[in-house]
């Protein structure tokens, strides 16, 4: 089905139906993966929940989940971004086998702030799975074990990713017009 496209909007990347048949092979590598283990899902909010509310409902062990927000600044310059938790964990993720869900990685310094605070928390293991990923943009190397799509270098919205705190609730991934979309 061909959505029709909202205002700002360039063109679709993924359809909601690419969207859910990906995500379904993602879960089932998960569930592979933490066979006889409960997984502790750990989204980062905003963007996540929307991916990560349906990554849930496909894995096939037990599920816990749990959200922390961050804020990050980062300046024009592109010196690093700095990021700190602005709403942490509601719970201890001590012996827990986590995986932090993120909506994009982009030059990595958020996942990588992330990895290294959950890591000193002392989970029993730790890995990543993102929706998008845009390696070309890396500039800090992290690891990341499960990913949704690899994208161009080119702004995105939808299924849980803003501009602006917009776009969040399209069912499809999409790329801004130009004129709207934020200079890098
Ligand atoms: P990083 O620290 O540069 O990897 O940035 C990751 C964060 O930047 C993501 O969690 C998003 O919140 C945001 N972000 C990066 N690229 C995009 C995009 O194309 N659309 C919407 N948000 C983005
Ligand atoms: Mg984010």
């Amino acid at each position: 089905m061909i959505a029709t496209l909202v205002p700002g909007v360039d063109r679709v990347l993924f359809t909601e139906e690419q969207i859910e048949s990906r995500i379904r092979e993602l879960a089932g590598e998960i569930s592979r993966r933490y066979q006889g283990r409960t997984v502790k899902l750990i989204g980062v909010l905003k963007g996540s929940i929307f991916f990560l509310t349906v990554l849930a409902r496909h894995i096939q062990v037990p599920v816990k989940v749990d959200f922390l927000g961050i804020s990050s600044f980062s300046n024009k310059s592109g010196s690093p971004g700095v990021v700190r938790i602005a709403k942490d964990l509601d719970e201890s993720i001590e012996g827990e086998d986590v995986l932090l869900v993120e909506d994009i990685v982009d030059t990595g310094f958020t996942l990588r702030y992330l990895l290294q605070t959950l890591a000193g928390r002392g989970p029993n293991s730790l890995a990543v799975c993102t929706f998008l990923d845009r390696t070309p943009r890396r500039i800090v190397q992290v690891p990341v074990d499960y990913r949704g799509f690899e994208i161009p270098d080119r702004f995105v919205v939808g299924f849980g990713l803003d501009y602006n705190q917009l776009y969040r609730n399209l069912g499809y991934v999409a790329v801004l017009k130009p004129e709207k979309a934020p200079s890098a």
